[in-house]
């Protein structure tokens, strides 16, 4: 087996067949994509695959990442600045979206950004005009495609208003979820021999193959780190091995002795309010007036109670509140006045997410 495309997504169990073909056929848009998924599960190859099967592959690729630097640094990194606008800035310094014209930005780590860049980013998403440090009117617009990610739940951080609900839909045009590597386990021989490869070929170390029960325990182990913790598990291997053949003893302990996916046991989950509430209403067929309501409205349960039972009974009807209404046991007319009265409760859940 040979791998072509060296930082290309390997994997050759269905879901990630289903994902790359998936991958390359969103890409043909030039809408932005948001990319989600856990910590390690290729977000960046993701991106990388997009602008390579996209009619902008020929334009740069810029990767930023929004996560641990410095508001304005992350300003001028995206945005440029002119020479003297800061200490340090000794000359005038183009922005990423400016060195990617004509091209594609991946931000990284989106979730990360402070209320102002939110705010920055969203002017240059809606005008595609620049402001760099210390310039005072915008530059000439650039053409960017902007393809983000992050491991957060982006929507949730619009609940709790920590990520701004207008940045949100602008990013959030196309979504491509990467599943954890558990959940796609058919990969893992493949990845295992691509990493071992790639770590043994041109390099001393002794190992020349795997002893297959090594091979056994590492498609059993659940990757909570995804295919970095994978990547950095197989070179930690290849590098500390006394043998050609890895064995068994050469697996860390922490590998070794977890248990699969399949055998741990599920963490229980606490029984919330909004799950009383769920079941008062939607099982027990209770008026949302004659339960929620009072409850609500003598404080015996909160606002952010009453959101969480409307999130789950929105994704429970797929966005659509006509649905939650019936959900409700309310008549078909009263839509507008639960309408009404959840905005005015700021307990409206934007349904497009649902959707
Ligand atoms: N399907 C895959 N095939 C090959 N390498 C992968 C795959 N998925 C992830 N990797 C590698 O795992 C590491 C983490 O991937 P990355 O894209 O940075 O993850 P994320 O951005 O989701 O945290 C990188 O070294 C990447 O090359
Ligand atoms: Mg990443």
């Amino acid at each position: 087996m040979t791998y072509e495309h060296h930082g290309d997504l390997i994997g050759n169990g269905s879901e990630m067949t289903r994902l790359r073909d998936e991958i390359d056929h969103l890409a043909q848009s030039d809408a932005k994509i948001l990319i989600t998924g856990e910590s390690g599960v290729g977000k960046e190859l993701v991106a990388r695959r997009v602008y390579r099967s996209s009619r902008r592959s020929h334009g740069p690729f810029v990767a930023v990442n929004c996560a641990g630097i410095p508001e304005t640094l992350l300003e001028s990194e995206l945005f440029g600045h002119v020479k003297g606008s800061f200490t340090g800035a000794y000359r005038d310094r183009p922005g990423q979206f400016e060195v990617a014209d004509q091209g594609t930005v991946f931000l990284d780590e989106v979730g990360e950004m402070t209320p102002r860049m939110q705010g920055l980013l969203l002017r240059f998403l809606e005008t595609g005009e620049l402001q760099k440090v210390g310039m005072h009117q915008a530059t000439r617009p650039v053409d960017v495609r902007v393809v983000s990610a992050t491991n957060r739940s982006l929507s949730d951080m619009v609940t709790q208003g920590t990520f701004r609900e207008d940045l949100f839909y602008r990013l959030n045009v196309i979504r491509i979820d990467v599943p954890p590597l558990r959940q796609r386990t058919e990969d893992l021989p493949q990845l295992i021999d691509y990493f071992f490869r790639r770590f043994t070929e041109n390099s001393n170390a002794r190992a020349r193959a795997m002893d297959p029960e090594v091979t056994r325990i590492l498609v059993k182990y659940p990757w909570p780190g995804n295919v970095r913790e994978l990547e950095n598990a197989i070179e930690h291997l290849v590098a500390t091995a006394r043998n050609d053949v890895i064995q068994v003893d050469d697996v860390p302990l922490s590998i070794r002795t977890s248990r699969s996916v399949s055998i741990r046991p599920k963490r229980e989950r606490r029984r919330t309010v909004a799950d009383d509430l769920y079941e008062q209403v939607v099982e027990k067929q209770e008026c949302f007036w004659t339960s929620v309501y009072p409850m609500y409205m003598q404080r015996d349960i909160t606002r952010s109670n009453v959101r969480d039972l409307v999130r789950r009974v929105l994704k429970e009807a797929r966005g659509n509140y006509k649905i939650v209404t019936r959900l409700f046991n309310l008549q078909p007319d009263e839509y507008k006045k639960l309408l009404n009265f959840l905005r005015t409760h700021d307990c409206l859940v934007p349904f497009k997410e649902y959707r």
